[in-house]
């Protein structure tokens, strides 16, 4: 079985308590922290900036004291002045859509440099061509389920095809890609999601809309583990 990574996406917490509910999210067993940016240009909405990224990262750790990956999904146009701003703030994973960078290459090189993972996000009408020629650079590949731009949303099923045609170059390649889905996920659809080749899940109004996050992470993991 696949190592599961559940990321719960911050865009839908309350924003007036960023740090106690991203805390709170990992002590309810999140793996990754999962955090929206957008710009007003690229998704018709606004959210935040590397400062709250900076903010937070001290909050990234669980309980006993173990570091939490902080999964930047950037929803912006142009990709490289930001990137660099978050990889400064310190995101750990840095993902950007291919069509809002100029030069696609050249931006996940500069990710790399910075040391951080980098990822491809593909909007749901997004081919995968770009892959042919960078998918060995990548350490992610992320599916969006919904447009990009606002949490709660349905889930589009055609995104189940396209994971199934990035599982199947992922597996070509032969390189540890995490291949992750964004958009309408929860515990009654996540297994399809799984079935499909992803292992690594985004969820934000299924989880921070709840009052028992753990309970929602817990029934993920059953759906997961069955
Ligand atoms: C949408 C964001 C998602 C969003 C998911 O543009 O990229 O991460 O928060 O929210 P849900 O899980 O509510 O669809
Ligand atoms: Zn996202």
């Amino acid at each position: 079985m696949p190592q599961y990574r559940i990321a719960p996406s911050i865009l839908s917490a309350d924003f007036a308590r960023l740090g106690e509910e991203v805390r709170h999210v990992i002590a309810a067993g999140a793996d990754w922290i999962h955090f929206d940016v957008m710009d007003n240009h690229y998704v018709p909405n606004l959210t935040i900036g590397p400062a709250v990224a900076q903010a937070l990262k001290p909050h990234c750790v669980t309980p006993d004291g173990r570091q939490v990956p902080l999964d930047v999904h950037l929803m912006v146009q142009p990709v490289d002045a930001l990137a660099q701003m978050f990889a400064d703030a310190g995101a750990d994973l840095i993902s950007f859509h291919p069509d809002a960078t100029l030069h696609v290459h050249r931006s996940i090189q500069a990710i790399k440099a910075r040391g951080c993972q980098v990822g491809l996000v593909f909007n749901p009408a997004t081919p995968l061509d770009v892959l042919d020629w960078v998918i060995e650079d990548l350490d992610l590949i992320l599916i969006m389920s919904v447009n990009p731009g606002f949490g709660g949303q349905s889930f589009i099923d055609s995104a189940l095809r396209k994971v199934e045609q990035a599982r199947r170059r992922i597996d070509a390649c032969g390189k540890d890609i995490r291949l992750e889905v964004d958009g309408g996920i929860k515990a009654d659809n996540i297994r399809r999601v799984a079935d499909a080749g992803a292992d690594t899940f985004v969820a934000g109004s299924a989880i921070f809309g709840k009052p028992d996050y753990k309970a929602v992470i817990d029934q993920m993991r059953a759906a997961l583990a069955r």
